[in-house]
C-alpha cells in the first residue's frame, strides 16, 4: 500500500513561527513534526510516501528527508500551490495512487498509543471503501465531526460544526480505496472555497462504505494547529519519552526493526545524528540489538 502525506498550507495559525520555516518542519520536542505522520504509514507498513507540499519548502523537505532512502522508504514530492483544501490531495495524488487503495495523513497529525499498529493493519487489508479513525474530543467543533449509533456505525459527518451531534472528532488520517480519486473530482469547494475531506467521506458513507474505528481513551492524538498545541504535543512526547527511554516515532529505529535497512545503514544514519541525544538514542539501542518484543528492550534498557 501507498501513503500520501499532506504538508502543505500556509500555518497562518502559527505566524510568526512559519513566515519562513513550514509547519511541518517545526519541532515537537526532539525531531521535526513531519516525522511523525511518516512514523504513522511506516507502522501501517507502508514504504511508498508522496508528500504534497508548496513548492518553494520541497527543497527544505528534500534536505530534511531526502527520498527517504536511509528509512527503506520511497518518498516523492508533489506540488499543492494554494491550500484548496485536503481532499485536493487525492487529486494531485492521483498518478501515484494508480488505481490502488491508499492512506491519507495529515502532516499536523501526531498518534500515539498501544495497539496502533494492529489497527492500522486492519484498516489497510481493508480493500473496499473507506476507513476513518475518531477520538472523544472537548471542543468537537474545530474537527470534523461523526455521530455515531450504538454499533459505532457512522450515522452522519459534518466539518466543523457549530453545534456538533458528537465529541467525536475525526482524526487526519484516512484509508482509501481506489474510487476515491473519482469521489474526489466530483467534489465542490466548501463556502470556506475548500475540497473538504469531510465531503469525500460522507459520499463513502452515503454509499455504505465508510468504515469508522474508534481511538480509546488511553490513546492520544493530538494537533499542532496552533502555538498552543504545538507546545503540548512537544511537553507530551518529552514526557513519555523521558519517562521510557525509548523514541516515539524514531524513524531509523522503525526502519531497522522492520528490517527495512541493514546495520551498516543503521550506523549510518546514527553517524548523521552523531552529537545530539537523537544519535545516542541510536546508538544505544543498536547495542541492545533487537528484542523480540517491548518488554525485552525496555528490561535492557532499564
Ligand atoms: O486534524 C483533523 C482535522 O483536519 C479534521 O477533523 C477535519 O475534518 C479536517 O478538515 C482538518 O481540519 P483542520 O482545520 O485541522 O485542517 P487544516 O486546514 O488545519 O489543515 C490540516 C493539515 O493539512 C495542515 O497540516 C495543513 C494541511 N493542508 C490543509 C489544507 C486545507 C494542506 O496541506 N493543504 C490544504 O489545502
Amino acid at each position: 500500500m501507498k501513503g500520501i502525506i499532506l504538508a502543505g498550507g500556509t500555518g497562518t495559525r502559527l505566524y510568526p513561527l512559519t513566515h519562513a520555516i513550514n509547519k511541518h518542519l517545526l519541532p515537537i520536542y526532539d525531531k521535526p513534526l513531519i516525522y511523525y505522520p511518516i512514523a504513522t504509514l511506516m507502522l501501517a507498513n507502508i514504504r511508498e510516501i508522496l508528500i504534497i507540499t508548496r513548492s518553494e519548502d520541497v527543497e527544505l523537505y528534500k534536505s530534511v528527508l531526502g527520498h527517504g532512502q536511509q528509512w527503506g522508504l520511497k518518498i516523492d514530492y508533489a506540488i499543492q500551490d494554494q491550500p484548496r483544501g485536503i481532499a485536493e490531495a487525492v487529486i494531485i495524488g492521483e498518478k501515484f495512487i494508480n488505481a490502488e487503495p491508499f492512506a491519507l495523513i495529515l502532516g499536523d497529525n501526531l498518534f500515539f498509543g498501544h495497539g496502533f499498529k494492529s489497527m492500522l493493519h486492519e484498516a489497510s487489508q481493508n480493500r473496499q471503501g473507506a476507513t476513518i479513525f475518531c477520538y472523544w474530543v472537548v471542543d468537537p467543533q474545530r474537527f470534523g465531526v461523526a455521530e455515531l449509533d450504538k454499533y459505532n456505525q457512522v450515522i452522519s459527518l459534518e466539518e466543523k460544526p457549530q453545534s456538533p451531534k458528537s465529541n467525536y472528532a475525526v482524526t487526519g488520517l484516512y484509508f482509501y480505496d481506489a474510487q476515491a480519486v473519482e469521489f474526489a473530482k466530483q467534489l465542490k469547494p466548501s463556502l470556506r472555497g475548500e475540497l473538504e475531506i469531510t465531503d469525500l467521506n460522507r459520499i463513502y458513507l452515503e454509499k455504505g462504505l465508510l468504515k469508522s474505528v474508534n481511538l480509546h481513551r488511553g490513546f492520544a492524538w493530538l494537533d499542532t494547529g496552533t502555538h498552543e498545541s504545538l507546545m503540548d504535543a512537544g511537553n507530551y512526547i518529552a514526557t513519555i519519552e523521558k519517562r521510557q527511554g525509548l523514541k516515539v516515532a524514531c524513524l531509523e529505529e522503525i526502519a531497522w526493526r522492520n528490517n527495512w535497512i541493514t546495520d551498516m545503514e543503521f550506523l549510518s544514519c546514527y553517524e548523521n545524528n552523531k552529537g545530539s541525544s537523537y544519535g545516542s538514542y541510536l546508538k544505544q539501542i543498536f547495542h541492545i540489538g533487537k528484542g523480540s518484543d517491548d518488554s525485552s528492550i525496555i528490561e535492557k534498557i532499564a
